[in-house]
């Protein structure tokens, strides 16, 4: 009886020990993103410069802005210490895949480069301007492991939409690490999309199925397309890869991307978030963007507070726009302390540009630091890089970085913040956002996760100090310094009485362009789970809960009755495998050794790893403008016989009408039963007729049924 029980923990430790090396990227709540475009960081290695197969793109002078300008990856690797000392934890490096080897010329006749690496034609080597003139992976192996030794995730930027220009340079030619496949004019099997470019913006149709500007837009749905692409990104989180930027993911097809989220999901731990770019809250396909982010798996970019942000720190509206966003995202995005905040990327005029005042940009910094939603900031922020040429928009938001010192007030700011948020103070991370005291210049505004506060205060004026009063906190009694030591001007507070709740707070004068951070961390009474990544998965995949108080000894982690099979324990996470039980969403629940139980947290169990399916219904009419198709069915993936907007699968497309189609990602090798159903613009819902349709979906590839309306 001992010795078994012996074996069985000596099998633990080992396991436990065997474990304790892998990188659980999954709970990116903690992490500081740094987003570089390669070619404009540093010069690590010269030798790949000017690679004889793509002679004549580099500009040594750096006065063309469309050429390669000399960064690479061996001048990230080099400049790690300098990013670890900056705070940021995770890197987002641009694509850096090979790209053409051709220059497209310009409206004007001038050359260009794919020197940001969003025109790929081999997404199985790495780039020779980026690595070596042999296309291997030498050099990205070598940034990954010296990050990962400084502590440091990588995040790579992956285009699945599209290869390169379809009518100029390689005309969209793509390799398999060397052997041609297709070009957009060469296309026998089906491998691109051959439709206009996009026109409608808000058409969902021509936005997976058209051209963005020209780039040879990718079948998804061919079944050697599907393996290429997974098994593109798969062997890059083989390299050590943590976690992926996806490309326009507005621009793929939607229902694809889940199964492309699942495979990166089943190869290793990862955490995905995808562009979904949008003005704001009110654009038309703000519903698309939070339903996606909601069942996909993948987070997106948080592109309406982007706008929000900008507007209020750098133009001059008031913190309402701020206040607003924030309100109408948290309502609906179930994840909202995944969503990925950012003031500046390299497709919009740097903040500097549009409003040269260090003191916003330190503000607007600050904000992005503490709101919910994981940080990202581009490169060259923390040393007040800008460019105003026309503006300072794309490619004069791309200068070369050209400064490394350690003493600006952002290079302090960030790493402040970025410590609070990675080691002390869990409601950065994991916490609620609560509105506390507003103004057209004045936001100040709490996180709370438990019993951990902080309680930012922030006046963007340049001149104006204003008397706050009737302020209330979660903060306990007592007085509160300036966790940033007055580095944007704060200062202590007092609040009166009360312990952790809702209590006033003794008046003061906030200066013009102060940002004060009071905090507080508490212990835990019982486990507190704050994260769960990924938050969809099959029976099998590899989970991670992390949160605070989790104790040292294992506990146990359930899917109502059942429990998970448990691969580490620690204080702050757990990592198990999705037990096998029935698909469904779960409300999670994590219990210590003590058997003391955290608050549950949701997960959707799929049957099976996801496989795309396109469906069609022929006939499906009549349908008024505003009315759509709908598939619902028998599985979780199919929205569990729901007729909701939100719990269906759809809308679906219907190009030629009154035919519908859509792809959507089905468990492999499931049997399901499925129906079309019409959801009216005013929410009635009509039924087909007759008997579920089944389908058996492959076990691999991508599947397609064509069924008629039932009548
Ligand atoms: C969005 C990227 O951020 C942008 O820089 C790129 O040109 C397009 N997608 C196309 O890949
Ligand atoms: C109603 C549908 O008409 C039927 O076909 C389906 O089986 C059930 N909903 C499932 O509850």
């Amino acid at each position: 009886m001992m010795r078994k029980w012996l074996r069985g923990l000596c099998v633990l430790v080992f396991v436990l020990a065997g474990l304790a090396g892998v990188a659980y990227g999954q709970d990116f709540k903690k992490q500081v993103i740094y987003q570089i475009v390669t070619d404009r960081f540093f010069n690590g290695d010269t030798s790949n410069d000017n690679p004889a197969q793509s002679a004549g793109l580099f500009d040594s002078t750096q006065t063309n802005w469309q050429l390669y300008w000399g960064g690479d990856l061996a001048g990230i690797q080099q400049k790690m210490a300098y990013l670890k000392g900056l705070g940021v934890t995770a890197l987002w490096i641009s694509p850096p895949v090979d790209n053409i080897n051709v220059s497209i010329p310009d409206s004007l006749g001038n050359p260009t480069a794919s020197y940001h690496g969003y025109a790929a034609r081999d997404m199985k080597l790495i780039e020779e301007h980026f690595g070596d003139v042999s296309n291997t992976w030498t050099a990205f192996n070598n940034v990954v492991s010296t990050a990962h030794q400084n502590g440091i995730k990588v995040i790579v930027d992956f285009a699945p939409n599209h290869t390169n220009n379809n009518s100029a340079g390689e005309y969209g030619a793509l390799y398999d690490a060397g052997t041609f496949l297709a070009s957009y004019t060469n296309d026998p099997s089906g491998y691109f999309h051959h439709n206009a470019n996009i026109s409608d913006w808000n058409d969902r149709y021509q936005l997976q199925y058209y051209t963005l500007y020209s780039l040879a837009d990718l079948n998804q749905e061919n079944s050697a397309m599907d393996a290429y692409l997974k098994a593109s990104v798969q062997q890059l989180a083989q390299h050590g890869v943590d976690a992926f930027r996806i490309d326009a993911v507005k621009h793929v097809t939607w229902g694809w991307e889940y199964s492309l989220t699942n495979a990166l999901f089943n190869s290793a731990p990862s955490f995905v978030f995808g562009e979904w770019y949008q003005g704001s809250t009110s654009d038309p396909l703000f519903h698309d963007s939070y339903k996606f982010a909601n069942k996909s798996g993948m987070s997106l970019l948080d592109f309406p507070l982007n706008t929000a942000v900008r507007d209020v720190f750098a133009n001059n509206a008031g913190f309402s726009e701020i206040d607003n966003t924030l309100n109408t995202e948290n309502a609906n995005f179930a994840w909202q302390n995944d969503l990925v905040t950012f003031v500046d990327n390299h497709d919009m005029a740097r903040f500097l540009s549009v409003n040269n005042n260090a003191n916003r940009l330190n503000e607007a910094l600050a904000f992005i630091l503490t709101c919910r939603g994981i940080p990202s900031l581009y490169y060259g922020d923390e040393q007040y890089l800008h460019n105003d040429t026309n503006g300072g928009g794309d490619p004069y938001n791309r200068p070369m970085m050209n400064s490394w010192g350690t003493a600006t007030t952002a290079y302090s700011l960030i790493g402040k913040l970025a410590a609070l948020r990675q080691s002390s103070n869990d409601a950065l991370a994991y916490g609620t956002s609560l509105q506390r005291w507003i103004n057209n210049d004045v936001y100040i505004f709490e996180r709370q996760f438990f019993n951990d506060v902080v309680l930012v205060a922030i006046n963007k004026n340049d001149t104006t100090g204003y008397s706050i009063t009737g302020l209330n906190t979660a903060l306990p009694a007592g007085t509160y310094s300036d966790y940033l030591s007055g580095l944007l001007g704060g200062f202590a507070v007092t609040v009166v009485s009360g312990t952790i709740g809702n209590n006033p707070v003794n008046a003061f004068t906030l200066p013009a362009h102060t940002v004060a951070v009071w905090q507080i961390t508490g212990s835990a009474a019982a486990p507190e789970v704050g994260s769960i990544g990924p938050t969809v998965g099959q029976p099998g995949m590899q989970v991670a809960i992390a949160g605070k108080g989790f104790g040292s000894a294992a506990g146990t982690v359930w899917f109502g009755t059942t429990a998970a099979p448990i691969l580490s324990w620690s204080d702050s996470q757990a990592t198990f495998t999705v037990p096998s039980v029935g698909n469904g969403v779960y409300s999670v629940q994590l219990k210590n050794s003590a058997g003391q139980a955290a608050n549950t947290i949701q997960f959707t169990v799929l049957t099976a790893k996801l496989i795309p399916v396109t469906f069609t219904v022929n006939n499906a009419t009549p349908t008024n403008v505003g009315d759509y198709i709908f598939l619902t069915g028998n599985t979780v993936e199919l929205g569990n016989w729901s007729t909701t907007w939100d719990g269906a699968v759809g809308p679906m497309l219907a190009p030629n009408y009154p035919n519908w189609f859509l792809n959507a990602s089905m468990p492999a090798g499931a049997t399901i039963q499925f129906k079309f159903i019409k959801i009216a613009a005013n929410g009635a819902v009509t039924w087909e007729n007759g008997a579920n349709h089944t389908y058996t979906v492959p076990a691999s590839g991508t599947g397609f049924v064509n069924v008629n309306w039932q009548y």
